[in-house]
């Protein structure tokens, strides 16, 4: 994962993500040519869209010269080797936080939604992105986003489903690294899954693998390799899974107490998500566990 943010020349540390920064473009264009030597396929884009920017609708991430597609524009120009997957959701860009459009009682809306998401997603692919990775939670979007990427020419643009996706406790540091954890009343659990259910993720995957989605997601990573396993015997599709950012700060607060070392722990974590039958991890430790891996 890259955070970007506006500005030039500009390097945000994230306190709740340590050692993760958010990055201006310019820099961000440096730091997409460390996963390039690394052997790393492929960067996670997430931007901290500035205040003024954000709205009730969300409809900067409609805009095509938006913080996102600034980002996707230079890093493709600069380092066309990297692959780039971008997060489709309104949080980044919503007043309140929440991944989708709100009715008067804030409850979010699923269809009027999914409209909303299938423009940030050729909003996208029109920049350049190479994986659409919808992590909105919302139904239908798969098969939407899919057939408009099909009639808009953007046929080869890869989606990766982030189709069980949990309301989770883990995204604490993620909302800090957006800016929209301040901005969050509530919770998500009108269309994120209930932590207690391992049946519905089944169903989630087949849904969104029969609309269209060529990989799916399983997040949070470690406290859900049950569902890994699961997803991967009963579809055998490539699954990956998200380590989220409450995984990473735990790991990083363990090592820093002295209650674990750093190295050991980042390997350890991510060979258990490869036994669970992940195709690929999305983590933060990416460079580092790319380097140890490289001696
Ligand atoms: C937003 C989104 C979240 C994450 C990825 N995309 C947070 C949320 O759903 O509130 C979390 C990733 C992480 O914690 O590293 N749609």
């Amino acid at each position: 994962p890259l955070f970007v943010t506006a500005g030039s020349n500009t390097e945000e540390p994230i306190p709740s993500l340590p050692g993760v920064s958010r990055w201006s473009v310019d820099l961000a264009v440096a730091r997409a040519k460390e996963p390039v030597a690394a052997g790393i396929p492929c960067l996670a884009l997430v931007p901290n869209t500035q205040a003024d920017k954000r709205s009730d609708d969300g409809e900067e991430a409609l805009n095509p010269d938006n913080l996102m597609c600034q980002a996707i524009r230079a890093i493709k120009d600069a380092v066309p080797q990297i692959g780039l997957l971008t997060d489709v959701a309104l949080d980044p860009y919503t007043v309140h936080g929440q991944d989708g459009l709100l009715d008067e009682t804030g409850y979010v809306v699923n269809d009027a939604t999914v409209d909303a998401l299938v423009g940030q997603a050729l909003n996208q692919a029109a920049a350049g992105a190479d994986i659409i990775a919808p992590s909105d939670m919302m139904d239908g979007r798969i098969g939407a986003i899919r057939e408009a990427l099909e009639a808009e020419g953007h046929a080869n643009v890869q989606i990766m489903s982030y189709a069980a996706k949990y309301a989770s406790a883990f995204y604490g540091p993620f909302r800090d690294a957006v800016g929209s954890g301040g901005l969050l009343k509530g919770d998500k659990k009108n269309y994120q899954m209930d932590p207690a259910n391992g049946a519905e993720a089944l169903r989630e995957v087949a849904l969104d693998l029969a609309e269209g989605a060529d990989s799916v997601m399983v997040k949070p990573g470690l406290p859900y390799l049950d569902i890994v396993a699961r997803v991967k015997d009963a579809f055998d599709v490539p699954v990956f899974a998200y380590q989220v950012s409450g995984e990473y700060a735990m790991i990083e607060a363990a090592a820093a107490a002295g209650a674990g070392d750093r190295d050991a722990l980042v390997l350890e974590t991510l060979m258990a998500f490869k036994r669970a039958g992940c195709s690929g991890v999305l983590t933060y430790h990416a460079l580092h566990a790319a380097r140890l891996l490289n001696g």
